[in-house]
């Protein structure tokens, strides 16, 4: 047997069986004596198929905010990174042409103390140039909108020259701006169109004339953003979001909720108002992985949990924040606060609520109305601390949960069993939360792909009167988990597809689901496999995310019987299948998934309806190798075909499978 050993960074070391073998000789022991006969019952509805079924896990991690979603071009707008000029850089003619001073006003403005003073007293040029989230990407015709805080000393005469720039030298955009001046901090802004094309352009902002002036909050958006709001969200990564359907967004995570330590936790009160406001602090992913630092990863805040409001709701999805239960990472420090000091952390889940569901006239639902949004988010969940364990989360579940049942009986509680699906860590918190009549619980598994193939009838056997079950993080690993070797092939898909069969047929049960993690800047990365991959300019989904659209795009409404032999099919000679019938169309939907190397033509007989209507038989399917992914410069190499398919004899459905493949079946039945 070949053996890999690998050691996470998080310590932990794993000895791991070559993953390809293990696939296979599963799929091949699988292959034996298969009937082929499968029965479907559309008259015997079983669970209801929750709104909430598939959705997306948004962590900041991988550039997933800053350098990703969120659309800014500058990086260290406020100067608040911890090397206050991280990202920019001087330029000037000769030695005495200007100079910059970082000034620091922490006691008159501690969320955002510090600026710049540029002095510039000679004719000689000198200016800054800003790199961007490795580079900024630029696009022919489009237009940028830069702004800048900027205040005047007196007797000052000065312009801003601004000009994009590319790798190259050349420039493809410029723009002239001549701040109002003024002893008061004033917000100027000016546009620019850009000439052409460029994944990796910087911004230089000369200074002309003489005279003194102070910067803060440099920025640069496109004017095409999601939805075109100003300072908006990147449409390309949105539109991807929206396209899944998704049922759910949790955000902001992950570990970035404990962060590494306390002080370094997600405060979501710190990421609303005025974005000149919201405390930056730094990523908790910026240093995790020696093998993959990324020293200039902060949280800018920008896309803040207002962002994520309105992203669930543009894109109809329930909202699901995650918050701080006074644990940090116990990957980490494991720091907690005592349970009498927990006053601040409960007050603030009381008011997110309040923020997000609150009238008006109160202090949060005020701000939610400030920050143009009236109408309230309709939260009805919220996650009590990310992935914790131990005794010491029991103490603060149980502190959380009395204080927010207390005032909001209504909102679901969605709360840890830890970072594994086994294991005493999983089984105390699993046992314990189980016997507190805890509402959801949110279980992670990071595993290999036969894991998912061996596990899918996992919630088979669970207690149906039980807490439900959050399938919140999960991905299989064509290597192991944290390794940078891992790739999002199509047999790590096919076998998350095999494994989402069991979660779909088990809807009474599972009620959420999502892949993790969300997104990956090609070149600002911690983490991999994620879901979406982007770099500057252009985004592509993994076959992992076009298996993730197909089963959310083709939900359905109640889950249906689909047995063989009067068993579930769940991987009996590597086959794999749910199904359920979707009221809005009167169709049923077959989700199969054929994890072996031959073609396989199971005769479907669809009982319970007197004659399956003439019409066509409809399937979306994706069909590839094992090891084939998706990249920037092929996108769509794995992703479904739809087609019409002739394989109907009176209630009998054949279609052929082929190797490696997951297909979506709609067949008309009223
Ligand atoms: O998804 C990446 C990380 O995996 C998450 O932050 C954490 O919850 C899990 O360990």
């Amino acid at each position: 047997m070949k053996y890999e050993v690998f050691t996470n960074p998080f310590g932990k070391t794993y000895k791991i069986v070559c993953n390809r073998l293990l696939f296979f000789a599963f799929c091949l022991c699988q292959a034996s004596a298969f009937s082929q006969e499968l029965t479907v019952r559309v008259d015997r509805p079983g669970a209801a198929i929750p709104s909430t079924m598939w959705g997306i896990f948004f962590e900041d991690i991988n550039m997933a905010a800053d350098g990703g979603l969120y659309a800014e071009l500058v990086k260290n707008r406020s100067f608040e990174f911890n090397t206050p000029l991280m990202g920019w850089k001087e330029h000037r003619t000769s030695p005495g042409d200007g100079s910059i001073l970082v000034l620091n006003r922490s006691e008159e403005n501690p969320a955002n103390p510090r600026f710049i003073r540029i002095s510039h007293f000679t004719d000689g040029a000198y200016g800054l140039s800003n790199e961007g989230f490795r580079g900024m990407g630029i696009k022919k015709d489009e237009v940028y909108h830069f702004s800048v805080w900027t205040r005047m000393h007196q007797g000052t005469d000065i312009s801003l020259k601004l000009e994009l720039v590319a790798p190259d030298g050349k420039k493809i955009a410029t723009a002239r701006l001549k701040p109002a001046g003024g002893e008061g901090w004033q917000k100027d802004t000016v546009s620019m169109a850009a000439g052409a094309t460029e994944p990796k352009a910087q911004l230089y902002l000369w200074i002309e004339g003489q005279g003194s002036i102070d910067m803060d909050m440099v920025s640069l958006f496109p004017q095409h953003t999601w939805k075109e709001r100003p300072g908006g969200l990147r449409a390309d990564l949105v539109q991807l979001l929206a396209d899944m359907k998704p049922g759910f967004v949790r955000f902001p995570g992950g570990c970035i909720v404990e962060g590494r330590d306390l002080s370094n936790r997600y405060q979501w009160k710190n990421t609303v108002g005025k974005v000149e406001d919201r405390k930056l602090i730094i990523n908790r992913w910026n240093t995790e992985f020696a093998h993959r630092l990324t020293p200039d990863y902060f949280q800018s805040f920008g896309l803040g949990f207002f962002e994520y409001f309105q992203l669930a709701e543009d894109i109809g999805a329930e909202p699901l924040p995650i918050l701080n239960c006074g644990m940090a990472c116990q990957f980490n420090t494991a720091e907690v606060v005592p349970a009498d000091e927990l006053g601040p952390y409960i007050q603030d889940a009381l008011d997110l609520i309040e923020f997000a569901n609150g009238p008006v006239s109160g202090k949060w639902g005020g701000l939610r109305a400030a920050m143009g949004h009236p109408e309230p988010f309709h939260l009805k969940m919220m996650g009590v601390g990310n992935e914790q364990w131990g005794p010491q989360y029991v103490e603060r579940y149980t502190i959380f949960t009395k204080a927010i049942k207390d005032k909001y009986p209504d909102i679901r509680l969605v709360n840890s069993v830890g970072p594994n699906p086994d294991g005493d860590l999983f089984n105390f918190l699993n046992d314990t939360l189980r016997k507190l009549h805890a509402d959801i619980l949110d279980e992670h598994y990071y595993r290999q792909p036969d894991w998912f193939l061996q596990n899918a009838g996992r919630y088979d056997h669970y207690d149906r009167s039980g807490p439900k079950i959050f399938a919140g993080e999960y991905a299989a690993q064509s290597n192991a988990v944290v390794s940078p070797q891992n790739k999002n092939t199509w047999q790590c898909a096919l076998s998350e597809a095999a494994y989402m069969t069991g979660l779909e047929r088990n809807a009474d049960v599972v009620q959420m689901a999502s892949y993790a993690p969300l997104f990956a800047h090609v070149d600002g990365w911690q983490w991999t496999p994620d879901l979406i991959w982007f770099d500057n300019l252009r985004s592509y989904g993994t076959p992992d995310y076009y298996v993730q659209k197909l089963f959310s795009t083709n939900k359905g409404s109640v889950v249906v019987p689909l047995s063989l032999a009067g068993a579930p099919l769940e991987g009996q000679s590597g086959l794999y299948g749910s199904a359920t019938m979707d009221n809005a169309t009167g169709e049923l939907v077959l989700k199969l998934v054929n994890t072996t190397d031959k073609p396989v033509s199971p005769s479907i007989k669809v009982e319970g309806v007197k004659k399956l209507p003439a019409r066509a038989v409809q399937r979306e399917s994706i069909q590839v190798a094992l090891d084939k992914t998706n990249s920037l410069d092929e996108p769509m190499a794995v992703s479904p075909k739809k087609e019409d398919v002739p394989f109907k004899k009176g209630n009998v459905v054949s279609p052929v499978l082929q190797p490696y493949s997951v297909s979506v079946v709609r067949i008309a039945i009223h």
